[in-house]
């Protein structure tokens, strides 16, 4: 197992280019196998989660062939239909198969993913979609059994207690595209992940429209046939490196990045006192040595990301005053609070809040990486940190964030990773 070790202290300066989004290529490579004849994705980052899902789509009966970042997927058997459990287990995001599977092969068996470190993951709001559309759905052993004959367009409700689901907007999208008749999806996800689906679905011949809207409808088509799609730039990793220039008082351009796409982020950086510029195809980051407390709320999208909440607190405990942070995505995604209180940092957490008290300096520590976006939070803690922090458990960053002490690295913080 890995570990990072970061001596803290150095800021940072230089570029750094941002990744294709990982959350947005996984469900993309799933609805590949929707298309007849191959299709070429661009900008695909190298990361454990996208070669797992490669893994997962071969034993599907697709074929992988990599050029550095392109990626070529080709549906050489259509006969398999199991997600086995180990796969899923390791990836929840292996779900993304599911609707794909029904609409192309009218079977899918997949394991039914269990909670993981940031709380409870149901999947029933995929579930209901995916019966909406005419499918018979099992729960046998641990796995989903749906089957279906062709899929019938339907009307679709996907609000749930937390807002909507990305990953089941992104199931039933990919499912309805081949589906008879139109779909409509009502509360849908609204994340720029879904309107990079849609652009790759509508590449392969689907009639999607209204997607990064609540409101989506789908005409079903006969056929989909493979495309060539680059995908869109990583917005979390481009807010943590955001949050990185800012904790180092750094000066960081980001190459790469869509901050249409990030205007909750960059308002709350803003209000940290972070300053972000839009220069020359991409921003520029670089903060005062003073941040300010903030309130801030996770939320889907426009709202500011979940998936951005670690990072923000790390940035926050350097600030003066108390920061309130509420989680309303994922209300027990707090495993990064202890770690950090490691560090130094002062933080109660109430419930799905935490308020962060803002103090004059974090120490090195060793640490544990819980999961991916937490990791990622202790890795910006430790270089603002005085001395020496050693982050375990590396291998839950190394599933989100391609390359990244390399990109820290050029950019001058001193890191090392150690295979132990
Ligand atoms: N929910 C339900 N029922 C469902 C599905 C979800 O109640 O059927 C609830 C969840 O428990 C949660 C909320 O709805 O409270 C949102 O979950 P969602 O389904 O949107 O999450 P997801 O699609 O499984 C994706 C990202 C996550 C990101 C969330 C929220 C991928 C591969 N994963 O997950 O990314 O946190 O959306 O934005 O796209 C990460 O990259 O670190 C990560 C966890």
């Amino acid at each position: 197992m890995d570990t990072l070790v970061i001596n803290g202290g150095q800021r940072l300066r230089g570029t750094v280019r941002i990744s294709g989004s990982k959350n947005a290529c996984l469900p993309i490579m799933a609805a590949a196998m929707l298309a007849e004849g191959p299709s070429t994705l661009h900008r695909v980052p190298a990361l454990a989660d996208i070669k797992a899902m490669a893994g997962l789509l071969g034993e599907l009966g697709l074929r992988s062939d990599w050029q550095d970042d392109t990626l070529t997927l080709t549906v050489e058997d259509e006969t398999p239909s199991h997600a086995r459990y180990d796969l899923v287990r390791k990836m929840r995001a292996s779900i993304s198969v599911l609707g794909p599977l029904l609409a192309k092969r009218g079977r899918a068996r997949v394991a039914m993913p269990g909670g993981c470190a940031i709380g409870a993951r149901p999947i029933d709001l995929h579930l209901r979609g995916l019966e909406a559309l005419g499918a018979q759905i099992e729960l046998e052993s641990g796995d989903i059994v749906a089957t279906a004959g062709r899929l019938r367009g339907a009307e679709v409700y996907l609000g749930g207690p937390f807002g909507s689901s990305v990953l089941g907007t992104a199931n039933i999208m990919s499912a309805a595209t081949l589906a008879e008749g139109t779909t409509v999806i009502e509360c849908a996800a609204c994340e720029p992940e879904l309107t990079d689906l849609a652009d790759y679905l509508n590449a392969m011949g689907a009639r999607v429209t209204g997607a990064g809207t609540p409101h989506v409808v789908i005409e079903g088509v006969e056929h989909l046939t493979g495309c060539e799609h680059t995908v869109i730039p990583d917005r979390i990793e481009a807010g943590t490196f955001m949050c990185a220039a800012a904790i180092t008082n750094g000066e960081v351009h980001i190459d790469r990045v869509r901050l249409d796409h990030m205007m909750a982020v960059v308002d709350r950086l803003r209000a940290v006192g972070v300053i972000v510029e839009k220069a020359d195809g991409g921003a520029s980051v670089s903060s005062s040595r003073r941040l300010h407390a903030v309130e801030t709320t996770t939320q889907p999208y426009p709202g500011f990301p979940t998936d951005l909440q670690a990072q923000l607190m790390a940035l926050v405990c350097l600030a003066d005053g108390n920061s309130v942070i509420t989680e309303k995505v994922f209300p027990d995604r707090f495993m990064h609070v202890a770690e950090l209180a490691r560090m130094g940092a002062q933080i109660h957490k109430e419930g799905p809040t935490a308020i962060v008290t803002g103090c004059r300096r974090l120490v090195g520590a060793p640490v544990m990486a819980s999961d991916l976006r937490a990791s990622a939070a202790l890795v910006l803690a430790g270089l603002a940190a005085g001395g020496q922090t050693i982050v375990n458990r590396v291998y839950h960053l190394d599933r989100g964030y391609e390359r990244i002490e390399e990109k820290l690295v050029a950019l001058g913080a001193e890191i090392t990773r150690v295979s132990t």
